[in-house]
């Protein structure tokens, strides 16, 4: 019924009418308190009022059973909200592991997508109905945030790490994205939109239009930036072999472990002494102000294709035959100094 409300936007994900249930719960629940308040208010007001100059002030407490009745039935209520709070945040934040991985830049001021396939695009995304979508983001530069309110999704969008979203949308149509965190003097016209395709529609969308894959550039940078001469033959590899980690959990040299995530492989190839894989030396360079983001997420993306994926395609898809480790979900991953190679070093 919300949906046809016309300052509401309508519900396009799986998710959007879960949300707007909790949401009108909440306004429902905490709008009948201030009502019950208010009358309370009004009635005391007049009921208790000083009727003449010399009335003397009223010592009456409240029973016992009064305050405990006042004090848990609130409680109880305020748990009802936190308990489906919680259990609505972690579904909405757990993407399915078929999920379609997408790559997402924002910039000062306009979003970049990348598609594993290939394709890129500005300032719009499509994405088919039905299927659902995960991202994988960052910024160039300040916080940015991703805001699709038909679809009830909104994740910031920052600098230096990589935040996850995702959604199904369920009607085919177009549907506005809006940056929601102030950027500066643009901020309100870093807009665009996502365009939610038929199946059949996205896959002829995606083969149009085709650009070498992610996975492809990131092996070519991988050769450039010589990450090969240390990360890629277990006999001479003076940093750990990159075959079929992403998504594993993997042991660090300060006894700590780590799950291969992008997060993992980021800071690793950025900052490679952070959290350096257990066995190997911190001796690889950073390459920090080297690869840009979209070069990272080039690099990022070859080193999730040498682990071929278990059952779907999401993030930590992890690990080939022997993983026993997170398939689910794909933290950030160990072997940090390692992802990167070596770089100049082997010169
Ligand atoms: Cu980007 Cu506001």
């Amino acid at each position: 019924m919300f949906k046809d409300f016309p300052l509401f936007p309508r519900a396009a994900s799986t998710v959007a009418d879960q949300i707007d249930t909790f949401y009108f719960f909440m306004v429902g629940v905490c709008g009948l308190l201030a009502l019950g308040v208010v009358c309370f208010i009004i009635y005391f007001a007049l009921k208790y009022r000083r009727r003449h100059e010399d009335e003397p002030v009223s010592k009456e407490e409240a029973p016992m059973w009064l305050e405990l009745v006042w004090t848990i039935t609130p409680f109880f209520i305020l748990m009802v909200m936190f308990a489906w709070g919680a259990w609505l945040f972690f579904d909405v934040n757990r993407p399915p592991a078929h999920a379609l991985d997408v790559y997402v830049t924002a910039k000062q001021w306009m979003w970049k997508f990348q598609h594993v396939g290939g394709r890129s695009e500005i300032n719009s995304l499509h994405v088919p109905v039905g299927r659902p979508v995960r991202l994988i983001m960052a910024s160039e530069d300040v916080i940015h945030s991703f805001f699709v309110p038909e679809f009830r999704v909104h994740t910031d969008v920052l600098p230096h790490r990589y935040t996850y979203n995702w959604f199904e949308a369920t009607i085919p149509g177009t549907y506005h994205l809006f940056c929601s965190e102030y950027c500066g003097t643009e901020h309100s016209r870093m807009i665009g939109s996502v365009v939610v395709m038929e199946p059949e529609d996205y896959q002829v969308w995606l083969s149009g239009g085709v650009q070498g894959s992610p996975a492809e550039a990131g092996q070519k940078l991988f050769t450039s930036l010589t990450c090969n001469t240390c990360h890629m033959d277990a006999a001479t590899a003076r940093g750990p072999v990159l075959t079929g980690i992403f998504g594993r959990e993997r042991p660090l040299q300060d006894g700590r472990t780590v799950v291969v995530d992008e997060n993992y492989l980021r800071e690793s190839i950025l900052n490679p002494g952070a959290r350096v894989a257990a066995g190997y030396q911190p001796i690889m360079p950073s390459f920090q102000g080297q690869v840009n983001e979209e070069q990272l997420i080039h690099l990022i993306a070859y080193i999730k294709t040498l682990t071929p994926p278990v059952g779907g395609g999401l993030p930590a898809t992890a690990a080939p035959a022997g993983a026993a480790t997170s398939t689910a979900a794909p933290p950030p991953p160990p072997g940090s100094d390692s992802p990167a190679p070596e770089g100049q070093d082997p010169q």
